[in-house]
């Protein structure tokens, strides 16, 4: 509900019957945190009351550009320097025309020309208009600018026509936006990951190991990438591909992931341990494979370094983040871990027959750190990495910069 906390996000809202939309917007933003203002061209006041997104956003809405009133208050340069992002939806094909050529003959436009914050356009209209080649040569002028255009879906039209050119509904908008802040969040941060499981060998053709995916840390390698950090991944076998942009190592027992995050850790920022480590390893490896001729087998297990705990007790240990499986009392043995191993965040969840097995794609965590805690719900996995990207970016960003209220 934080993720755009402090955010201001300057909604413009054109002419269209997709504006209606804009209210539920308003309301998703609003509940994610952001500040809202809102500023309507005269269509879209045609389609929805000026009113409604005024109550909803809890701001003046504005509308004309020559009002010596709203000028006083905080003028239209002023405006387009407060928003953090601008975001148009819907966006007409006439508006986007209208950008595409520079002008500056409403409220929204000048806007638009004026300001430095991204700025992204949620088009919404006919599917003919949309497929019109002036259209299509428009939205790759405005992309090549640097203008992003979130949509527009395909699908059922008011108009009663099936095609291109529906505004995605404001949750999807709503996922971007917060899309568009994270990915800026981690820029010029180094974060080095372990995941999977450790592979410790009996013989050499068995050995002691942990159920595990490795489906979770990928899934937050990839989000860390898109919040903009270098990522390195360091992986026990598994059958999972690499995400695009992270640097991936592969390891197969406990030993050899301590060495390479050692090799990596003092150029890293956020250290996050996702791995299933293997607790125990053989003492000794036989060379040759073990023949079932005895009755009896005993193995000796000597105790794996926690690489977790080591981190986070070195001399300038980055930002750590472990992990905590548990089958029971899911929150007491989550914060005894991390008291002890004395990271900065674990994230818990239970797991056990009841609670399905490692290989699921869907998981919830509950996140805890010094003096607070968050409860991520169930969700896919690559949804639910996003989440903790977000809460372990805000808790990094608030022990790095402390600030009053963090
Ligand atoms: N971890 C690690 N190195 C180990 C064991 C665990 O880095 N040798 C990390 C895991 O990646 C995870 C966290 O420590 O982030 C917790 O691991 P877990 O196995 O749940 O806890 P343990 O410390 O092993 O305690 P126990 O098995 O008694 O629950």
């Amino acid at each position: 509900m934080f993720e755009l906390k402090e955010k201001r996000i300057l909604l413009g809202i054109t002419g269209g019957i997709a504006a209606y939309k804009a209210a539920e917007l308003v309301r998703l933003l609003r509940r994610s945190n952001a500040e809202v203002q809102v500023v309507m061209t005269q269509a879209a006041t045609e389609f929805i009351t000026p009113l409604t997104l005024q109550t909803l956003s809890g701001r003046r809405v504005r509308q004309a550009f020559f009002d010596p009133n709203d000028e006083a208050s905080i003028g239209h340069i002023d405006l387009a320097r407060w928003a953090d992002l601008i975001l148009i939806a819907p966006t007409s094909a006439d508006f986007m025309a209208r950008l595409a050529h520079g002008l500056a003959n409403d409220l929204l436009s000048t806007l638009c020309l004026a300001a430095t914050a991204p700025i992204a356009l949620a088009p919404a209209m006919n599917q003919q208009m949309w497929l019109n080649p002036a259209t299509q040569a428009n939205a790759k002028l405005l992309q090549a600018r640097g203008i992003k255009l979130w949509g527009p879906g395909d699908g059922e039209q008011a108009c009663g026509e099936t095609g291109p050119g529906r505004m995605l509904e404001p949750a999807e908008l709503l996922a971007q936006t917060i899309k568009q802040f994270n990915s800026q969040l981690l820029a010029g941060q180094c974060v080095l990951l372990t995941a999977g499981p450790t592979q410790e060998p009996i013989d050499p053709v068995r050995f002691i190991g942990n159920r595990s995916s490795g489906k979770m840390g990928f899934a937050l390698a990839q989000a860390f990438v898109e919040a903009g950090a270098q990522v390195y991944l360091i992986s026990g076998p598994v059958a999972l591909a690499t995400p695009t942009g992270v640097t991936r190592i592969d390891v197969g027992t406990a030993i050899e992931m301590q060495q390479r995050v050692t090799e990596h850790i003092n150029r890293c920022d956020i250290f996050v341990a996702c791995a299933a480590v293997a607790d125990y390893r053989p003492k000794a490896t036989a060379a040759q494979k073990i023949k079932k001729s005895r009755e009896q087998l005993d193995l000796i297990l000597t105790r794996n370094p926690d690489i977790l705990a080591e981190v986070a007790a070195s001399t300038v240990p980055p930002f750590t983040v472990g992990f905590a499986a548990e089958t029971e009392q899911l929150i007491k043995h989550a914060e005894e871990k991390r008291r002890l191993k004395r990271v900065d965040m674990i994230a818990a969840n239970l797991v056990g027959a009841e609670q399905g097995g490692f290989e699921r794609d869907e998981n919830a965590l509950t996140v805890l750190w010094e003096g607070g805690s968050k409860n991520l719900p169930m969700a896919r996995k690559e949804k639910l990495a996003q989440s903790l990207v977000a809460t372990i970016t805000e808790r990094y960003h608030a022990e790095k910069h402390p600030t009053k209220d963090s």
